[in-house]
């Protein structure tokens, strides 16, 4: 049975995994109409194949989970054997509960709309809570990308002095992973949203005074949170700050945020999300750690149906 690769929209992760495994991405049609209603198929035939669609390109989001959707349907009806949808960001991931009354769990909604649709296997990178798997009803990889940031951060940084921190206690787990790594103390910010989610930092749990400090968390989106955390760093006498973050949804105001009160040495993410020119050729010190060997690794185990878990733990 042969095996095609698909990129959802241009993506230069995408084309970094299809050069990992030595092949060409198929073909396909991606057309939004003037209606804004969308077309996405494939060229060629791809009956009896195992399918693999890389979702390098998450945005606009809301375009994006449409069009994958149109695209497995497609690709349902064209005969594939199975679809295995990767996606680096999974959107809507911090929807995954009811924290107030007549709240959505659009994180569970979106699983249920792929599986619907006809996905067959889900790969994500480090959900923003590893509960999210179950939403899905087909089955999930959630890869890490804390290996490769750890091994990036032990050969780039100066680790004696260095403690890592999670922002906040849903990100202790992967903070944790990352502390063990580097044989570092790790620290804990209590943290809190207000009523109109400003990230608020209440305490920080343990002692950062005269420290190098690494930030871990899921992603960065607006930068409210981990400037939040930085500036009580900062306040508590830390030395130099890093941020690692395995999404960098860098929405508006993020630049203009960051620019301003200038708090990291260096940001390290991953090309889950592909930057904005606007990001690179600004004056911010971000490093990109690439997904692509990892994910094409994951498609080869998949395809040979052989065990993820060196993936998993490497
Ligand atoms: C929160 O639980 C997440 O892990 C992120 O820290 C947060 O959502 C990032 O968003 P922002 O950068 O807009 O504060």
């Amino acid at each position: 049975m042969a095996y095609s690769i698909f990129s959802l929209g241009e993506s230069k992760l995408a084309n970094n995994v299809a050069r990992e495994l030595n092949c060409e991405i198929a073909k396909s049609e991606y057309k939004v109409f003037p209606s804004k209603e969308i077309l996405v198929k494939p060229i060629d035939s791809v009956r009896g194949q195992s399918i693999f669609i890389l979702c390098g390109d998450p945005f606009p989001v809301n375009e994006k989970i449409m069009a994958l959707c149109i695209f497995i349907d497609a690709l349902k009806r064209a005969s594939a054997e199975d679809i295995n949808v990767i996606m680096p960001y999974f959107p809507y991931a911090r929807q995954d509960r009811k924290s107030k009354p007549r709240e959505p769990i659009s994180a569970s909604l979106v699983a249920k709309l792929l599986v619907t649709a006809g996905a067959t296997r889900i790969v994500t990178t480090d959900l923003h809570q590893p509960q999210i798997q179950g939403f899905f009803t087909c089955l999930e990889d959630d890869l890490s990308a804390l290996p490769l940031i750890s091994d990036y951060l032990l050969k780039d940084l100066d680790c004696k002095n260095l403690t890592v921190v999670s922002p906040d206690h849903g990100g202790v787990t992967r903070a944790r992973r990352v502390a063990k790594a580097l044989s570092t103390p790790m620290v804990i910010i209590d943290k809190r949203r207000t009523e109109e989610y400003k990230p608020e930092v209440i305490n920080i749990i343990g002692d950062v005074k005269n420290r190098d400090c690494v930030l871990v968390d899921d992603m960065i989106d607006t930068g409210g949170s981990c400037i939040t955390a930085a500036k009580a760093l900062k306040t508590q006498g830390c030395k130099k700050l890093y941020i690692a973050v395995t999404h960098p949804v860098f929405s508006d105001p993020f630049l203009e945020n960051i620019t301003k009160d200038n708090v990291f040495d260096k940001i390290y993410v991953t090309d889950s999300i592909p930057l904005d020119e606007k990001f690179t050729k600004s004056k911010l010190n971000i490093v990109v750690i690439s997904l692509a060997d990892l994910i094409a690794k994951a498609i080869k185990s998949i395809y040979d149906k052989k065990p993820m878990s060196e993936i998993y733990y490497n």
